[in-house]
């Protein structure tokens, strides 16, 4: 075979392709690539899919926001949570220029890509990872585009001492996610002379079998105030081992994090069955005040899920809401950064990567984003309103006026 064709294929395959790097742009460009890492057949990723393409239509077709230039949009599935892929997958980006990445959704991989993008100095802006410890100096490129699980815990380690009750079970995915959002509310409910007597960490490979496992533990201790501090898309399997177990009767209080309020809201006709093992249970909420542009996009949601998909419609929620700003402060930011001065979107080579040249990889072709850290700052600059409220971050990096509903599920509401 033509060793040109072979070699064609290998990248078409491979991981990485050969970018046009270090070549400066015009001042202004008629469009500007971004990427976003999310999986499409999880609650909160098809929610936020249709968001995020709704909100980069909507920048595009106002002038006022970018002045004529485009967003050009890149979705990539991250099917699973799994860390390596999606390096895979930020790798590509830089294959096309991309300026920024919104998501991933997954804390787990959001600490793994944070590396990259600290490398590249592509901004990621992730509307659903939620984990505390990204906030960190390490990850200066991380933008956490929702509320941070340290103010959900806040808002659980009150309730716990609001009901004067002195120790907690928790049960949770044994990985960032989890851990991490389990050490702040060890933190927050030492604030409040309250603690964790049991841990139950459940493995992120879930099976049926091991939930029972840690069950049987947690019946076995003298508490009865049980966090579950899961993911949406199996959170409701342990609830329906708890009630198999009979563990959902009175004696037993359960406090679900935010997870269940995201499946809840995403699909309004859960099965019956779910229905009963979720009876009594506290949950909580991202809260986000009511304005005109938020009811304007509530109602505009089941059009959008109409045209967008051909399964069932499923409902909006929170982390919907806060994919949707996402877009819209990139583009103000980007529109801050570049598209109003003289600044230019361009990239050049990495020079630590020099040694690497040629090789299957082809590492030295990943570039720097020349503007990364303009952009970033601009970012963090925003001052906009938008469909969750006023969009401005704090000097932690924290969207301001964290808040959360709480709600006890009682029949179906
Ligand atoms: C931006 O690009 C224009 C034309 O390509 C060039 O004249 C100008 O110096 C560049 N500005 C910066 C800040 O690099
Ligand atoms: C999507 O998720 C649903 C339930 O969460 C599952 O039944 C279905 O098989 C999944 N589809 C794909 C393509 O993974
Ligand atoms: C929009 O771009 C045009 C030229 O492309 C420029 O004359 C005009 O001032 C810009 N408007 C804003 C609001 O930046
Ligand atoms: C780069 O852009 C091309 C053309 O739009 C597209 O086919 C390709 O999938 C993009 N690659 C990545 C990694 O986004
Ligand atoms: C939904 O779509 C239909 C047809 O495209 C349109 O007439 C209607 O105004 C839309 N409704 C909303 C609330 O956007
Ligand atoms: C942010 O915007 C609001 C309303 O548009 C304004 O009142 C406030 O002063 C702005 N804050 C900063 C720091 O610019």
């Amino acid at each position: 075979m033509n060793m040109f064709w072979l070699l064609g294929l290998l990248f078409y395959n491979g991981l990485f392709l050969i970018s046009t790097t270090g070549t400066g742009a015009s001042t202004r460009p008629d469009i500007v690539n971004i990427g976003a890492i999310l999986s499409f057949n999880s609650s909160i990723g098809k929610v936020a899919k249709v968001a995020i393409e709704a909100a980069v239509e909507d920048v595009n077709s106002d002038p006022a926001v970018l002045n004529g230039t485009k967003l050009k949009l890149e979705m990539r599935d991250a099917k699973l949570s799994s860390g390596f892929l999606g390096i895979v997958e930020a790798l590509q980006f830089t294959e096309n220029d991309t300026v920024a990445i919104i998501g991933p959704q997954h804390s787990v991989m959001a600490h793994v890509i944070s590396h990259i993008a600290n490398e590249i100095q592509v901004p990621l802006l992730s509307f659903a990872a939620t984990d505390p410890s990204l906030n960190s100096l390490q990850f200066p490129y991380f933008v956490r585009t929702t509320q941070s699980d340290l103010f959900q815990m806040a808002a659980v380690a009150d309730i716990v001492s609001y009901y004067e009750w002195q120790a907690v079970i928790v049960i949770y995915p044994d990985d960032d996610h989890g851990r991490n959002g389990i050490a702040a509310l060890g933190d927050k409910l030492a604030d409040k002379r309250c603690k964790i007597s049991y841990k139950a960490p459940l493995s992120p490979k879930l099976n049926r079998e091991s939930i029972t496992n840690s069950l049987v533990n947690v019946a076995l201790m003298d508490s009865r105030v049980i966090i579950l501090h899961l993911y949406a898309d199996w959170g409701l399997e342990v609830l329906d081992v708890a009630r198999n177990m009979g563990m959902m009767g009175s004696g037993y209080v359960w406090i679900a994090t935010d997870w269940l309020t995201t499946v809840l809201d995403t699909e309004p006709s859960l099965p019956s069955k779910a229905g009963d093992s979720i009876q009594g249970v506290l949950t909580l909420r991202m809260h986000t005040p009511d304005s005109e542009l938020k009811r304007n996009f509530v109602s505009r949601w089941s059009n959008l899920t109409a045209t967008r998909t051909d399964k069932d419609p499923f409902g909006l929620n929170a982390y919907g809401l806060y994919a949707y700003d996402t877009v819209s402060l990139l583009a103000h930011a980007l529109h801050d950064a570049f598209l109003s001065q003289t600044e230019n979107i361009s990239f050049s080579n990495n020079p630590s990567l020099s040694e690497f040249t040629g090789g299957t990889f082809h590492l030295d072709a990943l570039s720097i984003f020349d503007g990364g850290k303009v952009l970033l700052d601009s970012v963090l600059q925003v001052n906009i309103s938008g469909v969750t409220g006023s969009i401005k971050f704090n000097s932690d990096g924290n969207l301001i006026h964290p808040a959360y509903e709480v709600i006890n599920i009682i029949g179906k509401g």
